[in-house]
């Protein structure tokens, strides 16, 4: 059966108390909308429409080459009015019509499914999924007969005393029979105190003609959290979050202190990898086996391959290290830069957009920016490539084999050839040829017998 998926997204978000459009809050690394499609996609209907309004163009943006189509709500006059801007887009297509809310992300496809094969087998005019809060506020009430057909849901502004002591709620998550949905949707007259469409009042148009409605009751209630403020959106990351850590350690990753770490969905970890505590992986990052995240270390949207060591306080940034590498602890890494296999890159070093060669090694406190560094290198302790001459960038190059002394300076451009010496301390600003010695230092000076004959002079004419 055909099956449409619709996802109401228009809304400001006011209790967000936000100049950003609700659905574009992230939560689990990801916007809210995003996080709705990518649920929606698992269902594999044949159609997505995302009703936008709110920062349309930003909401759009979001989902750019998801094959998600949208639909534009002019005026945010409540959730009926929205869904019915979807209508030119889905009346012809026939078949099912699943409501999904862009504030809901929590849901899982196995929720949905099921919700989509309960209106399959029982054929109502609608099913909606609902749950028993112990704290029901600001959700709409469900209001059922003994047989358990839903009447009508009421929502927390209309509701009586009596009606708003019922804790069973509605989820904002329906599946329609196509065809009455959009025969029934434009009865739905506005409220009188807000003047807004409540799509919830379908329910109510639905049963006064006569069809049936049923609630699809879950247990589970945490799938159905909708996100109203940033409370809310806090704890809807950390479910998010907790998800992701025991699916990875289902999947044979070992995470210390899983509360502390924070794993964006889209992260993918291989086997027997170690992440310690308060490790942050993010974006697109992918790391292979056997490796270790050392503790508060940052990665974001780079690629590790198998047995990388991170040391603790490491950041690395659209980057990537081959296997057997070691960064860290205290390094920085980013901007494309390229770790090849095996090569050290120690504390408090810096690398932007720069290769180091296969075990290479910069071990201590340096810089190393827009640089090419060859197999095996050595850089000393405080080397720093002069890449920026305050308008433009500069290469350095530097051989395989070279050894480039501590405290060197290397004023791009510049090249240092295979298997040469730089000696300590140098200022490199010429081209240093394959295996040679440079030294750019002054020469030191020793004066012999100096600081005695100081100290002779100054206990002949002590100073007043
Ligand atoms: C809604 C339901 C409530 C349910 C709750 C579950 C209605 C009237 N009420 O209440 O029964 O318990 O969700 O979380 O449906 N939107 C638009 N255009 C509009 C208004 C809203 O696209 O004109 C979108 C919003 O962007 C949001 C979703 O619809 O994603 C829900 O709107 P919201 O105002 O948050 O509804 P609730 O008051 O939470
Ligand atoms: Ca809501």
């Amino acid at each position: 059966m055909n099956l449409s998926v619709v996802i109401l997204a228009a809304g400001l978000g006011t209790r967000m108390k936000s100049k950003r459009a609700k659905v574009l809050h992230r939560a689990g690394g990801l916007t809210l909308i995003e996080q709705v499609v990518a649920t929606a996609k698992q269902l594999q209907p044949e159609r997505i429409v995302a009703v936008v309004g709110h920062q349309a163009e930003q909401v759009e943006a979001a989902l750019e080459g998801s094959g998600v189509e949208f639909a534009h709500q002019a005026e945010q006059k409540g959730t009926a009015d929205a869904l019915l801007s979807s209508r030119d887009l889905l009346a012809n297509q026939g078949g099912l019509v699943l409501v999904l809310y862009g504030d809901v992300p929590l849901l899982s496809a196995g929720t949905l499914q099921h919700l989509i094969e309960s209106q399959k087998k029982n054929g109502p005019a609608a099913t909606i999924l609902t749950t028993e809060l112990e704290d029901p506020t600001g959700y709409g009430r469900i209001i059922a007969d003994a047989l358990g057909n839903v009447q009508a849901i009421v929502e927390q502004k209309a509701g009586t005393l009596d009606q708003l002591a019922l804790c069973r709620v509605n989820s904002g998550i329906y599946c329609f029979q196509s065809e009455l949905l959009w025969q029934y949707l434009a009865e739905i007259s506005p409220h009188p105190a807000s003047g807004e469409y409540y799509l919830t009042d379908v329910v109510e148009v639905l049963h006064r003609a006569g069809h049936t409605v049923r609630a699809l009751d879950m247990e589970e209630w945490s799938e159905l959290l909708g996100i109203n403020t940033r409370l809310e959106l806090a704890a809807c990351d950390r479910v998010f979050r907790d998800r992701k850590v025991r699916e990875m350690m289902l999947a044979g990753v070992t995470i210390e202190k899983p509360e502390t770490v924070t794993i964006d969905n889209g992260v993918e970890i291989g086997e027997d990898t170690l992440i310690e505590p308060f490790a942050q992986l993010l974006g697109k990052t992918k790391i292979g086996k056997d490796c270790r995240i050392g503790a508060s270390s940052i990665i974001q949207d780079s690629e590790l391959a198998d047995g990388v060591d991170v040391g603790p306080f490491t950041m690395i940034a659209a980057s990537r290290a081959d296997a057997g590498a070691h960064l860290g602890p205290y390094a920085r890494i980013r901007m494309n830069t390229h770790i090849e296999r095996d090569a050290f890159v120690g504390n408090f070093v810096e690398l932007k957009k720069t290769r180091l060669g296969a075990g290479a090694k910069a071990q201590h406190l340096a810089y190393l920016g827009d640089a090419d560094i060859g197999e095996k290198v050595n850089i000393g302790a405080g080397t720093i490539t002069c890449n920026y001459d305050g308008h433009e960038k500069h290469a350095t190059k530097i051989g395989a084999g070279a050894f480039v002394g501590s405290n060197s300076t290397l004023v791009a451009p510049v090249e240092v050839g295979e298997g040469s010496y730089i000696g300590a301390a140098s200022i490199i600003t010429k081209h240093v040829p394959a295996d040679s010695l440079a030294v750019g230092r002054a020469h030191q000076v020793v004066k012999e017998g100096w600081a005695a004959t100081r100290r002779e002079q100054r206990k002949a004419s002590p100073k007043p």
